[in-house]
């Protein structure tokens, strides 16, 4: 298994060109199987889950073809990935396959959609809290789908004349839940309300890529989501949005190492409450109209309270980054984790390097300390893993990070990105 070393303590100075998201991309491709026609994503980020999520496609019978390098394109540009469903072959997603990575299991709502029926094994992912699919499989049975669980696997039925229109109340804001809505309810008969709808970004670039698509979708980046069916889908060609968590991740990484970073290609509105708490610790934000600059002397960071929240509230994806932070801090800070329960992962592993924190529940109590020393780590989960980078790159010495197989599901060139800005870093290959 590869590893990355890290010596810490230089100030990062330069720019950092930001990725398609993750989060949009798989939701994106996942689409792909609403229509035989063929869709273009651009911008899609070179990640593990990608590749994961490819092969899971080609499973279903998806064609998917990798452009190559166009006149004026750079290695910072994503793939531009062909998607065509022309005939889905298989209506099955095995657990080898789902296992591995949570979002796949939401291929079930197009599936269902489209073919009428879908058997998917329950997902895995990110061992962060117990992440049931209760809400998703509630909005597709409002649908009028009939749901089974055999073996460890979700047998959905549609009704024989297909899925019908309905209301989709959420008793909590859930993502998925609401990309499994808007794909199941798009080829629907008749209308479908959804309530309490997640407005993450990444939903309103899958409503906006659907309503290209042909999709009649009303109330986009609201809580409240109108949905008229329509018999069809066609193919169109759209670009993922920027990715919103890598870009706060070196922002936060700026502010604890000390420089003066550009995150190119975002807008800061994609992440304003965790660049509000990044202000108030002192960093400063600046929107350059094409990114966002962060400048920090790495010294005198003030404590900032912390609670995640669904969007726009600060983003579970970002919380373990701004505990790194924290931990530096003139002061005590509380982070509360309100979406995952177990999401603490990452605090054990940076006490390795020095940092004081303690659990209470939901709520780290992060007492700041003048310096981190760089230690052996491990990497846990996705975010979890990112925020030991960022505490090696501002720690004294040298940090050795293993099973970094976690940061590549979601990290695009992150070695190649932190040594654009002067980061000692190095990946020993295994
Ligand atoms: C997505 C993101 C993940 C992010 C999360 C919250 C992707 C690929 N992943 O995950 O990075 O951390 O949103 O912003 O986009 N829940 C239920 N029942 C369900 C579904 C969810 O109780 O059927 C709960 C979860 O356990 C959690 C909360 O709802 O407590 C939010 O989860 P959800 O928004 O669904 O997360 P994901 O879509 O899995």
């Amino acid at each position: 298994m590869d590893r990355i070393r890290i010596i810490g303590g230089a100030p990062l100075k330069g720019s950092i060109p930001v990725s398609g998201a993750k989060n949009a991309a798989l939701p994106l491709m996942i689409a792909s199987l609403l229509t035989s026609d063929t869709l273009v994503l651009e911008n899609v980020p070179r990640l593990s889950d990608v590749r994961m999520l490819k092969r899971i496609l080609n499973n279903h019978g998806v064609g998917i073809g990798v452009a190559g390098k166009r006149p004026g394109e750079t290695v910072e540009d994503g793939e531009r990935v062909s998607l065509s469903a022309a005939s889905i072959v298989d209506t099955l997603a095995p657990y080898d396959l789902v296992s591995q990575m949570r979002a796949s299991f939401w291929v079930i709502a197009p599936l269902l959609a489209r073919m009428g029926e879908a058997k998917v094994s329950l997902p895995g992912g990110c061992a962060i809290g117990t992440r049931p699919v209760d809400l998703l499989l509630m909005a597709l049975e409002r649908l009028g789908a009939s749901i089974e669980i055999d073996a460890g696997y979700v047998i959905a039925k549609a009704p024989s004349g297909g899925l019908r229109g309905g209301e989709i109340d959420f008793p909590k804001v859930t993502v998925g839940g609401t990309h499994t809505a808007l794909m199941a309810a798009v080829l629907a008969n008749g209308s479908t309300l959804i309530r309490n709808a997640a407005r993450e970004p990444e939903v309103t670039d899958l409503a906006e890529c659907l309503v290209k698509m042909g999709a009649r979708i009303k109330g986009i980046g609201t809580a409240t989501l109108e949905i008229d069916g329509v018999g069809k889908l066609g193919g169109t060609t759209h670009r993922v949005l920027p990715d919103r968590i890598e870009a706060g991740t070196y922002a936060f990484a700026a502010a604890m190492a000390g420089g003066d970073v550009t995150l190119e290609g975002i807008s800061p509105t994609l992440l304003q409450a965790a660049l509000d708490k990044l202000a108030q610790s002192g960093a400063e934000v600046i929107d350059t109209g094409t990114g966002i600059r962060v400048r920090s002397t790495g010294r005198d960071i003030a404590p900032v309270d912390v609670t995640t929240e669904a969007f726009p509230g600060f983003p579970t994806d970002l919380q373990a980054q701004f505990m790194a932070l924290m931990t530096r801090a003139n002061g005590t800070s509380h982070i509360t984790e309100t979406i995952f329960e177990n999401r603490f992962m990452h605090v054990q592993e940076l006490a390795r390097f020095g940092a004081r924190i303690r659990l209470d529940g939901d709520r780290a109590i992060v007492e700041g300390v003048p310096s981190l020393k760089g230690a052996p780590v491990m990497a846990t989960d996705l975010r979890a893993s990112v925020s030991l980078v960022i505490a090696a790159l501002a720690a004294e010495g040298e940090t050795m990070i293993s099973r970094v197989y976690h940061l590549d599901r979601g990290f695009e060139g992150l070695e190649s990105k932190l040594m654009r800005c002067g980061a000692q870093v190095e990946r020993i290959r295994a």
